[in-house]
């Protein structure tokens, strides 16, 4: 067993047999932080737009001790029906969330709804009084940014961005081994989200019941333009522009947060991206593939990837690259190759005068005596893997609703939100403006 810190505490299940490798278990945070509440203490809890990840959302906000779910407002009935059948009958449900917004008795809500949406809705929670969780990507418009901040300020609620990773076990393990130099410098990180299958390209069901009678399309549409009832629109909203903002607010977000949250940086200066639609023409506007390159004032690089069109297998990740090693993060694990860049120049002799490389050696065996007269040590590899069944989204609403108890601060807060939200879209703005584009990460500012 070995004790890697205080908070995300480490016992070791399994030891490789190789000397210099290891694998460790990371042992969840779950309820280590618990504030000490009595039993009629629990927070109520609404949600706003209870699609695929509403509804997964709450089923597990409602793990968290002392959370019930009292009321759930969406667009479709359909989804309102399965709302009760889920959560019971007793739930109130609405198509208008500001029925949701006006009762006293609901302390928090969980918005889910599409991104053109989240900016309003939160802004009108935190103004109703309610504690927010608000789902990723935290803006839809750069204008969202500032506003959702300032209300958050304002209101003195509490707001948590629905990036989830922020609070995986694995990031604070990563975020701890670079700060403890396990890779040296940090120059260079790579980012990479493939997928390669129709619902990894967005085409979610629409069910049969489908029509303006069933959902409510001047409600979804909101501020977006005006356009006749669109089933596909309606569920698979994330292929249009007016209602999502591509792959950059989808995944290069927690790409995004992730990068951000491991170095601690509060965003790059400078992006450029391409990007194209290569595979799904189905009449979506949102490219299909995006590369994005950025840079950052810590002194690293950031290049991301997101395909839709693969032909391989799906996988995300990260690699990041230091002086003295590589830190790669994969769904389940992180892993650190320490491998120091040779302090010896080295020598290529092999083209000179036989008499010439044998002096060059012997002159520079004298000034670089042989360390390791038995060959190079191994490579040192250490491993540390999530338990099965470790949920991110657990520990990320154990931390909301902490919030919520305590008053405070979140680990993902709406200026964190809008830095990672704020360079995630830079890169369809580059692509747009087919240009280079700046970014002030303090002041959250295009320049
Ligand atoms: N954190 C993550 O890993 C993660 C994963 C998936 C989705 N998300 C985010 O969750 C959000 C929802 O995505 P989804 O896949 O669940 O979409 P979805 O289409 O399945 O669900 C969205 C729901 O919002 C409802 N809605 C639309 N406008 C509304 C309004 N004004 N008031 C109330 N309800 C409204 C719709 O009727 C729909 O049921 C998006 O912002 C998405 O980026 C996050």
């Amino acid at each position: 067993m070995r004790s890697i810190n205080r908070r995300t505490f480490l016992h070791t299940a399994a030891k490789t047999a190789a000397a210099a490798g290891a694998t460790s278990y990371l042992r969840p945070l779950f309820g280590q932080a618990d504030v000490q509440r009595s039993p009629n203490d629990h927070i109520q809890l609404a949600l706003i737009g209870a699609g695929i990840q509403g509804q997964g959302d709450t089923k597990t906000a409602i793990q968290v001790p002392g959370v019930k779910l009292v009321a759930v407002a969406d667009c479709y009935d359909g989804r309102l029906t399965h709302a009760k059948e889920l959560w019971g009958a007793d739930i109130f449900t609405t198509r208008d969330y500001r029925e949701i917004l006006s009762r006293p008795d609901i302390d928090a809500v969980l918005i889910a709804t599409p991104d053109h949406w989240h900016k309003q809705a939160a802004v009108d929670a935190m103004r109703a009084g309610k504690d927010v969780y608000l789902e990723k990507p935290m803006i839809h418009l750069y204008s969202d940014g500032p506003e959702i901040i300032q209300a958050a300020q304002s209101t003195n609620r509490i707001l948590q961005v629905g990036s989830q990773r922020v609070s995986n076990i694995l990031y604070s393990k990563a975020k701890e081994l670079l700060t403890s130099g396990a890779i040296g410098k940090l120059n260079m990180v790579t980012a990479r989200w493939d997928r390669n299958s129709s619902l990894g390209a967005w085409n979610y069901s629409v069910p049969l019941d489908a029509s303006p009678e069933t959902c409510d399309w001047p409600r979804f549409l909101g501020t977006a333009p005006k356009v006749p009832f669109s089933g596909e629109r309606f569920f698979q909203w994330r292929k249009w522009k007016d209602y999502g903002s591509g792959v950059a607010g989808d995944l290069f977000v927690h790409l995004f947060s992730g990068t951000h949250f491991i170095t601690g940086s509060h965003g790059p200066t400078r992006a450029v991206a391409t990007g194209g639609l290569r595979y799904w023409k189905d009449g979506r506007d949102a490219n299909d593939v995006l590369l994005g390159l950025l840079d950052y004032p810590e002194g690293f690089n950031l290049s991301l990837r997101v395909n839709f069109v693969d032909g391989g297998e799906e996988s995300e990740g990260f690699l990041f690259t230091g002086s003295e090693g590589t830190m790669e993060i994969t769904t389940r694990s992180v892993s650190v190759i320490r491998s120091p860049m040779s302090k010896e120049p080295g020598y290529t002799v092999s083209t000179f005068a036989d008499a010439m490389q044998k002096q060059y050696v012997e002159e520079y065996r004298k000034k670089y005596p042989v360390v390791h007269p038995d060959g190079p040590p191994p490579r040192n590899v250490e491993t540390y893997v999530v338990p099965d069944g470790y949920s991110d989204s657990y520990d990320h609403f154990h931390n909301f609703f902490n919030a919520v108890r305590t008053r405070r601060p979140v680990v993902e807060d709406a200026t964190f939100g809008f830095r990672a939200a704020g360079a995630a879209l830079l890169c369809n703005l580059s692509v747009e403006r087919d240009n280079v584009v700046h970014w002030n990460p303090e002041t959250m500012k295009i320049v």
